[in-house]
C-alpha cells in the first residue's frame, strides 16, 4: 500500500514536471511564433487612432442618413470600413479615400486595447530587441493621452513597464534590472528632465522663473555622437543621464510624473507650450538570457504637434519652435526613408532627436535587430481637409506623398 502511494507521489511529481516542461516549451514556441509574425509584418508598423471629438466638433449640419451611412456616430467625415482601414468621406465631391494602417483604432478604442497592438513590441525588448514608439499627430491629437494617459487611465509608457515587469515575474530564473530616463528636446537642445526635476525640487512649481531657466541650461545635455558599435557596453548614448532603477509601478509613475512636472515648469518659465518639444521615456532593460547578459534599450516618444506652421503667421520664438520641430520631424523621416532603401548613410545626425533615437532605428549590433514602430494619432474632425492634411506626414512607411497619390488625393 505504501509503496503504492510513493509510486502515485513520484508519477505526480514526474507529472508535474512534465507539465512543467511542457508550459516553457509552449511559452517558447509562442514566442518564437511572435517573433515570426513581426519579421512578416516588418520592422515598421504603423498604427492609427481617432480621438473622441469634443461636444462642439460634431456636426448638427450632417444628414442623419449620411451620419449613418459612413458609420460615424461622431459626426466626423471619418469611417472604419474595414479592420486596419481608415476612410475619409469628402461630402464636397462625394468621394471617399481609404488609408491602410497595420491597426486603426476608433474613438471608443480603449487604452488598453491600444497597447495589446504595443505589447509584442515592449515583449520583443524584453527579449533583446531595441525598441521604438512614436506618437506623432497634430495638436491637440491625443499624443500625450496614448502616450502617458490620466494617472487612473494610463496609457502605452506606464502600460509597457508594467508588462516589463510581469515577464520578470514569470521568468525568475533570469535576473533582470529596469532603468527609465526622461528627456526633452526643444529647440534642438536635449534635457535632462530628471536631473532637473532634483535641482528644481521636484518641480512643484516653489522655484523661481530664473531658477528653472538655469536648471534647464544646467541640465542640457550632449548626445554621443560615436557609432553604435563603439558606445560603451552600457548602450549610454547621452553620457551622464540620469537613470532611475524601477521595479514596481508606482516607482514608474513617480518618475513620470516628476519628468513631465519638471517639463511643464520648464516650459512655463521659458514662455513656450510643452507641446512643442519632443518628450521621450527610454527604459534600459537588462537581463540575461541563455547565460549572456544583455542590455536593450526602449524609446517611447511624444513628439511635438506635428502641423505645419505657416512662417507669415508666425515670428520670433513661436517662428524658432516650428522651424526645430519641422527639421527634426524631416530628419526623423529622411532616416526612416534610408533605413527603408537600405541606404550606406543613415543620416542619424541631422537632428538632435534621430541622433539620440539612432539605436533604437537601426539595430545596435549584428545579433540584435531593432524594432520599431510608429503611431499616428488623429483628432476626429467634421473636415476632410484636415484629416487629408493630418494623413499627409514625412513618417508614411511609402511616404506621404505616395498615399495620398495611390488615393488620388493629390496628382
Ligand atoms: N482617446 C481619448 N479619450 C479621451 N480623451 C482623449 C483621448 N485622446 C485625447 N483626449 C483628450 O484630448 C485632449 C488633447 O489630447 P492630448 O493632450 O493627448 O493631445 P496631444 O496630441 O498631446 O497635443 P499637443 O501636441 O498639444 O501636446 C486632452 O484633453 C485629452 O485628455
Ligand atoms: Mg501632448
Amino acid at each position: 500500500m505504501i509503496g503504492k502511494v510513493v509510486g502515485q507521489l513520484a508519477c505526480s511529481a514526474e507529472l508535474a514536471a512534465l507539465r512543467q516542461q511542457l508550459t516553457g516549451v509552449e511559452a517558447e514556441r509562442d514566442r518564437a511564433l511572435q517573433e515570426r509574425q513581426q519579421v512578416l509584418r516588418g520592422n515598421i508598423r504603423v498604427m492609427c487612432r481617432v480621438r473622441p471629438a469634443h461636444q462642439q466638433q460634431q456636426s448638427p449640419s450632417r444628414s442623419p442618413a449620411a451620419t449613418a451611412a459612413f458609420g460615424a456616430a461622431h459626426g466626423s467625415c471619418i469611417g472604419y470600413p474595414l479592420e486596419g482601414l481608415l476612410a475619409v468621406h469628402d461630402a464636397s465631391t462625394a468621394r471617399q479615400r481609404e488609408f491602410e494602417f497595420d491597426a486603426v483604432f476608433a474613438p471608443e478604442a480603449s487604452q488598453q486595447q491600444v497597447y495589446e497592438e504595443v505589447s509584442p513590441l515592449v515583449r520583443s525588448c524584453a527579449d533583446g530587441y531595441n525598441v521604438c514608439i512614436f506618437a506623432y499627430g497634430q495638436t491637440g491629437s491625443g499624443k500625450t493621452y496614448t502616450m502617458d494617459g490620466p494617472a487612473d487611465n494610463p496609457g502605452i509608457n506606464t502600460r509597457a513597464l508594467q508588462e516589463l515587469f510581469s515577464i520578470a515575474a514569470d521568468e525568475v530564473d533570469h535576473s533582470w534590472s529596469f532603468q527609465v530616463a526622461m528627456l526633452e528636446i526643444y529647440n534642438e537642445a536635449v534635457r535632462d528632465l530628471l536631473a532637473m526635476s532634483a535641482s528644481i525640487g521636484g518641480g512643484s512649481g516653489a522655484a523661481s522663473a530664473a531658477a528653472v531657466a538655469a536648471a534647464a541650461s544646467a541640465h542640457t545635455v550632449e548626445v554621443s555622437g560615436l557609432p553604435a558599435g563603439e558606445l560603451p557596453p552600457n548602450m549610454d548614448r547621452v553620457p551622464g543621464l540620469v537613470w532611475r532603477k524601477v521595479s514596481n509601478t508606482a516607482e514608474v509613475q513617480a518618475a513620470l510624473r516628476e519628468g513631465v512636472r519638471a517639463r511643464a515648469t520648464a516650459a512655463t518659465a521659458l514662455n513656450a507650450a510643452s507641446s512643442r518639444s519632443h518628450a521621450l521615456v527610454s527604459v534600459k532593460v537588462q537581463g540575461v538570457r541563455e547565460g549572456k547578459a544583455f542590455t536593450a534599450m526602449m524609446h517611447l516618444v511624444d513628439l511635438a504637434g506635428s502641423e505645419r506652421v505657416d512662417k507669415s503667421e508666425v515670428a520670433g520664438q513661436q517662428l524658432k519652435e516650428a522651424q526645430a520641430i519641422n527639421k527634426s520631424l524631416s530628419a526623423l523621416g529622411d532616416v526612416v526613408a534610408a533605413l527603408q532603401r537600405r541606404g550606406a548613410h543613415i543620416p542619424f545626425r541631422n537632428s538632435k532627436l534621430t541622433q539620440v533615437l539612432q539605436d533604437s532605428l537601426s539595430g545596435s549590433s549584428k545579433v540584435l535587430l531593432s524594432r520599431r514602430q510608429w503611431r499616428l494619432l488623429r483628432p476626429s474632425t467634421q473636415e476632410p481637409a484636415a484629416a487629408f492634411e493630418g494623413l499627409s506626414h514625412p513618417l508614411q512607411p511609402h511616404g506621404p506623398a505616395d498615399i495620398l497619390k495611390d488615393h488620388g488625393v493629390i496628382d
